[in-house]
């Protein structure tokens, strides 16, 4: 018997989730239809689920091992209760941001590339909007190789790339990072630039983030057109979902397989989200 109703939310990936109480452990039927959902829209809503930071962290440990959050650049964590959970917000107390990203646009990335077993998975929890703005995209990365024309696919095929180390989302320098003029200097890992999935095993373009992006081997001006081409292409509209929040959306998505970026937001208005991610694994290549 079916527990759970799954709606799509875009062509492209995103699907809600309905008829389901995340405040309780999911039972083993309901978990297996999430898990399906999931691995056939990568990015799947929940709404209405008030969850205190206890509820969100059993309820993301229901999908694995917590992943704690990257180093802030204020050297400890946003909620010192539970170092497990990120905040994404722009508000201040007493001057200092109590949470990561501010109130401008978050550009295109998935996250933590940088490390060599990127994050499977986050989970982000709305629990203060603005009125407006702020709306959280994103886009499918096996639609976005299986889409490529044939004479850019050829070109990826045994390629790996530097995933940048050095700047946030938000363009802010990481603790401890200096500029980088060169992108074939970039600290960071070095991923397949087509991964195959580790749970579907399909492939997908594996872009992490633009900024000081290098495909490896490659004169850098070849890299970076070859690179431009792919952004472009990843991030179409039609391979994409636009997530409009509701205060007490729970957003859960893969991080292998899309990418995803943040409108800026009026900055005097709050907005505040909790968030969490699963440890990933290495990724080996798609092609
Ligand atoms: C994130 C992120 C965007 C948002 O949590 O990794 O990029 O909408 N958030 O807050
Ligand atoms: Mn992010």
């Amino acid at each position: 018997m079916s527990h759970i109703t799954v709606t799509p939310l875009s062509p492209a990936l995103g699907a809600e989730v309905s008829g389901i109480d995340l405040h309780r452990p999911i039972d083993i039927q309901a978990f297996s239809e999430i898990r399906s959902a999931w691995d056939q829209y990568l990015v799947l809503r929940f709404r209405g689920q008030q969850l205190s930071d206890p509820q969100l962290l059993a309820l993301s440990r229901q999908f694995g091992e917590l992943d704690p959050p990257g180093p802030n650049p204020y050297g400890k964590p946003f909620l010192s209760d539970f170092p497990e959970i990120n905040v994404i917000s722009n508000v201040k107390v007493d001057g200092q941001p109590i949470g990561n990203l501010g109130d401008g646009e978050a550009a295109w990335h998935c996250d933590m590339t940088y490390i060599d077993n990127p994050p499977r998975a986050a989970l982000l929890h709305a629990l203060e909007l603005p009125q407006g703005g702020g709306d959280t995209y994103w886009s499918n990365m096996y639609l976005a190789y299986e889409t490529l024309p044939t004479e850019l696919k050829n070109k990826l095929a045994g390629r790996r790339v530097i995933h940048d180390a050095t700047y946030n989302s938000a363009g802010i320098m990481r603790k401890g990072m200096k500029e980088i003029n060169d992108p074939r200097e970039a600290p960071g890992a070095r991923h397949p630039l087509v991964i195959r999935h580790p749970d579907t095993d399909r492939p997908a373009l594996f872009l992490g983030r633009r900024r000081n992006s290098y495909i490896i081997g490659m004169d850098l001006s070849e890299s970076e057109s070859l690179l431009d081409a792919l952004w472009e292409h990843a991030t179409r509209p039609e391979f994409t979902f636009r997530q409009e929040w509701q205060l007490h959306d729970l957003v859960l998505w893969d991080n292998r397989c899309t990418l995803h970026r943040r409108d800026a937001f009026d900055a005097v208005a709050r907005r505040i989200m909790h968030r969490t991610q699963i440890k990933g694994t290495a990724l080996v290549p798609g092609v």
